[in-house]
């Protein structure tokens, strides 16, 4: 008996869409280009299969809790915050693809030992995004921003780092969620891969991902509430109300880690946002690592990403872990917001 249901398309796994073919059928298509891009994307594919293997099975190894020290930021570091600096670090430092890097983890540059060459590329890093849902099992993430040096050569530097969002290479992130999926883009469309962590290898599971022109959903820390602006307020009360677009409140999701919430908004429309406050005008959120790089990748998948004010790519970072408030997600729903809020 014939079955009645077709099996579609060949998965991409049978067709062998890994990371690596498709970082490297970009290499092909780019004149002139030296591998030097393709080799620190593994190096950054191989750490995020890393972290996802400990993050999978954090509970059964030492890596719940606190370190016992305090970040730049003035935050309790978790163990796996620690844990997944280093991979990183160790992973993409030795293979001559970058200058200099820069950690969410370290007050100042990272540098490449002396013993390694010193690549074309600057990387930046939230190693471990969402750490206070590291010992409650959900979903944390890791963002990374790939800039060209500005620096001629030798040992990159600081100025190599404080580059625009819109000089930005590349930009993607690692969802450690019910499955570990990374997404990145290079400017030209968003692509997601899963893991598949018996193959040991990420396959292409979203291509050219776009983000719908609006959504039904809002993401915000409403606890936030009473150190909002009036304009804040406003947006957020009228997404709630019968005049929100579409004629009916919004939908509330926030899990509190930029990587799942984004990562929802970018696949089913909404906005994210995390504004600035009375105590915080600049909001949480660091430019370099975290809003910049999502930026990108919105603006890439047809989206867009405001800081209230401006948009947050053309932003110009004085420091390392500068804070800018955010707004983003659907273009429609993020312009709504900065209508309200600037
Ligand atoms: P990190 O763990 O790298 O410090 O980032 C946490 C950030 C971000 O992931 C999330 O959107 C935000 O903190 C949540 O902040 P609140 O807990 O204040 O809502
Ligand atoms: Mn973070
Ligand atoms: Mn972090």
């Amino acid at each position: 008996m014939e079955p009645t249901h077709s099996w579609g398309p060949p998965h991409p796994e049978q067709l062998g869409w890994t990371l690596d073919r498709h970082i490297l059928e970009r290499q092909r298509s780019t004149p002139d280009a030296t591998g030097d891009f393709t080799g620190l994307f593994q190096s950054i594919a191989l750490a995020g299969r890393m972290i996802a293997s400990r993050v999978h099975k954090a509970g059964l190894s030492d890596v719940l809790g606190r370190a016992g020290e305090t970040n730049v930021q003035g935050e309790e570091v978790q163990k796996l915050d620690v844990l997944a600096n280093q991979v990183l670090v160790r992973c993409v430092e030795a293979g001559g693809h970058v200058c200099v890097m820069a950690s969410e983890e370290n007050e100042d540059i990272i540098p490449i030992p002396a013993h390694f060459p010193h690549g074309k590329y600057v990387l930046m890093f939230d190693p471990l995004d969402g750490s206070s849902n590291i010992d409650v099992c959900m979903s944390i993430g890791t963002i990374f921003s790939i800039h060209r040096r500005t620096s001629k050569s030798g040992p990159g530097t600081r100025e190599d780092c404080l580059q625009k969002g819109t000089s930005q290479v590349a930009a993607g992130y690692i969802l450690y969620g019910s499955s570990t999926v990374l997404v990145y883009t290079t400017g030209d469309g968003v692509h997601g891969f899963t893991l598949d962590p018996l193959v040991g290898e990420f396959f292409l599971s979203h291509e050219n991902i776009r983000i719908p022109k609006r959504g039904s959903t809002y993401s915000v820390n409403e606890g936030n509430t009473s150190k909002w602006s009036p304009g804040m307020r406003e947006w957020v009360q009228w997404l709630k109300s019968d005049e929100a677009p579409g004629g009916k409140p919004y939908g509330l999701r926030y899990i509190g880690t930029l990587v799942a919430d984004f990562h929802r908004t970018l696949l089913k429309g909404g906005v994210f946002a995390y504004p600035g406050d009375v105590k915080n005008p600049n909001g949480k959120l660091r430019l370099l690592y975290e809003c910049a790089p999502m930026a990108f990748i919105a603006e890439a998948a047809g989206g867009a990403a405001s800081t209230g004010t401006q948009r947050v790519l053309d932003v110009e970072p004085e420091t390392l872990h500068d804070r800018v408030p955010l707004f983003i997600g659907s273009a429609d729903d993020v312009a709504d917001a900065v209508r309200h809020v600037s």
